[in-house]
């Protein structure tokens, strides 16, 4: 038999090729079991060992260079059709996608959003501070004593990290320790607010344990109860859209503020749905007060030529109030299908 000529017909066959199936159906006919070289190297057995050198030689040159054909081709069909399929699939990016395939704004985000426009045009400018916190920040700057029930187990998170004063990292519990890193590195007049993420131990339908606040300072020679009522007031017929917006402000108690309250918000449940701003139940959002002398004191400020105030907002609970969701653990679960329908589209934020 002719080893050539069987090489010839395979390469010939090879180059008319234009797809992977039929190089394979090539590779099976001259280098399967019973293709034609794999036949032409049972026939070596007939043969005499002299005449067994050449042609095996041969034989096994010509499998060689018909296997590195093969393979060579398949590679290059493969990259043929990648290329053609890169161009007929490809995607203009500049265009802009359908309305279906658009993402959503998180409610909380939107609410962050909102918050900081509000704030901002009466004045107030973002502060940040980080998650983990010192006790110090977190606590006893804020006048809030060892033994104080905020600071046991069941409520706080402590890290296993010791910071310089030998007292464990706590994730913080509130936004309040921002207070404290703004009057240490600031001088007065203070005007900020503080958006951000804030930690307890504690989770049902109104309570997550990574949940968001939003506090405010404000230290100046004059601030009083009056401004303090008055903006915050503002802020809330503002972010609820209400104008006769309904609110209280009730007598409290903490440890940073003095006098301290909370502000409810009314609001009734007419045909089984919570209706905003008007009624005789009341929904607390917000800590706040006079921000204790002692707290001023322990960030080195002079108490005696400054004072101001403080709030403390509860932005999850103020975003299920405006939309009425009831389950704060839908906020954080992550689930897209809920965020369809309850997110807001870029062009509505
Ligand atoms: N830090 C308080 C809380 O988490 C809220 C608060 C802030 C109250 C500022 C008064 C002043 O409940």
């Amino acid at each position: 038999m002719d080893v050539s000529k069987v090489l010839k017909e395979a390469l010939v066959e090879l180059e008319s090729t234009d797809n992977e199936d039929s190089v394979q159906l090539i590779r099976v006919k001259y280098l399967g079991k019973k293709g034609l070289v794999t036949e032409l190297l049972k026939s070596l057995k007939d043969l005499t060992d002299e005449e067994k050198k050449h042609f095996g030689a041969s034989v096994n040159l010509a499998k060689e260079e018909l296997l590195g054909k093969i393979n060579s081709r398949s590679l290059e069909i493969n990259k043929t059709s990648i290329n053609e399929k890169l161009t007929k699939e490809s995607i203009d990016i500049t265009f802009p996608p359908p309305i279906s395939h658009l993402g959503k704004i998180h409610p909380i985000s939107k609410t962050y959003k909102e918050v900081i426009d509000i704030f901002g045009n009466m004045g107030f400018s973002v502060a940040e501070g980080p998650d983990i916190e010192t006790d110090f920040n977190n606590f006893t700057a804020l006048n809030i004593p060892e033994d104080h029930p905020a600071r046991e187990m069941q409520d706080t998170f402590y890290l296993d990290q010791k910071d310089e004063n030998n007292k464990p990292f706590v994730l913080r519990t509130h936004t309040s320790p921002v207070q404290i890193r703004t009057m240490m590195s600031s001088e007065p007049p203070i005007k900020i607010i503080a958006p951000g993420r804030t930690y307890r131990c504690d989770s049902d339908s109104t309570h997550s344990p990574m949940f968001h606040q939003m506090e405010g300072l404000l230290i100046n020679n004059d601030a009083n109860m009056g401004h303090l009522k008055g903006n915050l007031i503002n802020f809330c017929k503002d972010f609820f859209q209400i104008n006769n917006l309904k609110v209280r402000f009730r007598p409290s108690y903490f440890p940073f503020t003095e006098p301290s309250a909370e502000m409810d918000i009314a609001y009734s449940i007419v045909d089984n749905q919570i209706k905003l701003g008007e009624g005789d139940k009341w929904l607390e959002i917000l800590g706040c007060g006079m921000v204790n002398p002692k707290v001023i004191e322990n960030c080195k400020i002079d108490s005696s030529k400054f004072q101001g105030y403080a709030f403390g907002l509860g932005l999850d609970r103020i975003t299920m109030l405006k939309y009425g969701l009831t389950d704060i653990r839908s906020f954080f679960n992550g689930n897209n299908n809920w965020l369809k329908e309850n997110g807001f589209s870029l062009g509505r934020i």
